[in-house]
């Protein structure tokens, strides 16, 4: 088949009567793919310390009504090597732009996690070259960082003191030092148009990510989107499904937002072009206070309790969860 052009993938996005087709196309490219295992990630969000402030974003620094934590190296260890006996093979660090995780600390953390045979992800924000290859120098393998949105006068909006160059000067960086490297957008911004979306995409693809992560936009209260309206749940969905047609190979995970919008929204996500999950294996202290959107699935559940959740519903719809570290090239 050819691949879509642009002006094709905005005719999709904007038609809703080839929907069921189109999710199932891209299923069925998964499939080809990525095969039938979905790979888990066990996510720590060990700071919701930031010192940015992203529009749409509950961590945002001017948001006082919120209770902000640190989670010390030898705890984020700890919740590590309990999700490494659980039978996860990647780890994921996230937290928001914390800045008492300095280089050195950051390497102590990852280097005494790379002891336990696992692979590490990183998701803690825009930093220098010297600091991506330091991580990746003790150890790191991945690494996430959303574009967001490639319409440069929307992400000038919606984050106040950033770049949109300096975030994309920061993908071409983590990909010269060889992480695989993740990338994403939100869908439903205010004002985001369906061009951008194509353009996203097709961003995507140019870059070449390893990984893209695609999630509805959540309206939080404690933000100044806080009147505007959800992203659409259909239309983020849409944005994945063309994602895993044009880039097949990539890792791509049924978002937690997905699932706040929609009940069933990983498993229709792992329908639906979706291969990878990845649960919370913090416990519930940490949790409902790392509200970037409100209505957080998972926020009282145990570690033990999300991945028994997630292998079931993985199970029930004839998929397996994956045992290998789950890097996009085997
Ligand atoms: N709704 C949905 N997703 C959000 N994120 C931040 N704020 C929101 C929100 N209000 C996403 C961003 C970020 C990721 C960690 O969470 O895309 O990259
Ligand atoms: Fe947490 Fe289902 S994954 S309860």
């Amino acid at each position: 088949m050819k691949e879509l052009s642009r002006a094709d993938i905005i005719d999709i996005l904007k038609d809703d009567s080839q929907n069921e087709a189109l999710f199932s196309h891209a299923d069925e490219v998964r499939k080809q793919y990525k095969g039938d295992e979905v790979h888990l990630r066990g996510l720590i969000e060990f700071s919701n310390i930031c010192k940015c402030q992203c529009k749409y974003c509950g961590l945002r620094s001017p948001n006082k009504n919120i209770q902000r934590y640190r989670i010390q190296p030898d705890e984020i260890f700890k919740y590590a090597k309990s999700a490494v006996e659980q039978g996860y093979r990647t780890i994921v660090l996230q937290s928001g732009e914390d800045e008492f995780y300095t280089t050195n600390v950051m390497c102590k953390i990852i280097e005494k996690i790379k002891t336990l045979d696992v692979a590490l992800t990183l998701s803690i924000g825009e930093r220098p070259f010297e600091d991506y290859k330091a991580f990746k120098d003790v150890g790191a393998d991945r690494y996430l960082i959303r574009i967001e949105t490639t319409d440069k006068e929307l992400y000038k909006k919606m984050h106040p003191n950033m770049s949109f160059e300096n975030r994309v000067r920061c993908l071409r960086d983590l990909k010269a030092l060889g992480y695989e490297t993740g990338t994403g957008c939100l869908v439903g911004l205010p004002n985001q148009t369906i061009e951008s979306l194509a353009d996203d995409i097709l961003f995507f693809k140019e870059i070449d990510a390893d990984m893209v992560g695609i999630g509805p936009f959540i309206a939080h209260p404690e933000t100044p989107l806080k009147d505007a309206d959800n992203g659409n749940f259909t239309l983020a969905l849409k944005v994945m499904a063309l994602t895993r047609i044009l880039l097949k190979d990539i890792n791509i995970p049924a978002t937690t937002a997905m699932e706040t919008l929609n009940p069933q929204g990983r498993i229709i996500a792992l329908q639906s072009g979706a291969n990878v999950v990845m649960p919370n294996v913090t416990t519930t202290e940490y949790r409902a206070k790392y509200e970037i959107y409100p209505n957080k699935i998972c926020i009282n559940e145990s570690p033990d309790k999300c991945r028994k959740c997630i292998e079931g519903k993985i199970l029930s719809i004839g998929r397996t969860v994956a045992k290998d570290y789950g890097f996009r090239k085997i």
